[in-house]
């Protein structure tokens, strides 16, 4: 299993946090501004956790008890070129 996009809004997580990272947005800033997380909500605690690591893919289930939401995270500068 290969977790790397939204899945509604078809963005892949490593093109979110570049722009996340480029635009210095918050979560909440990324998700209005592409719409990713806003649909049915599975992304969002994998976008927390990129936001968080950097990591824009997952070999495993993140559910919102392992990543609680956080609008105010901010995808760091040092993860904008790292693409785990
Ligand atoms: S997968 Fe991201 S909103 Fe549905």
């Amino acid at each position: 299993m290969r977790i790397e996009r939204c899945v509604c809004k078809k963005r892949l997580f490593s093109q979110l946090k570049l722009k996340a990272a480029a635009e210095r947005l918050s979560l909440e800033q990324l998700c209005e501004a592409t719409g990713a997380g806003r649909e049915c909500g599975k992304c969002l605690p994998y976008l927390c956790r990129m936001m968080r690591t950097g990591q824009v893919v997952f070999c495993e289930i993140v559910a919102e008890a392992d990543e609680l939401y956080d609008p105010t995270l901010r995808c760091e500068q040092i993860h904008a070129a790292k693409v785990i």
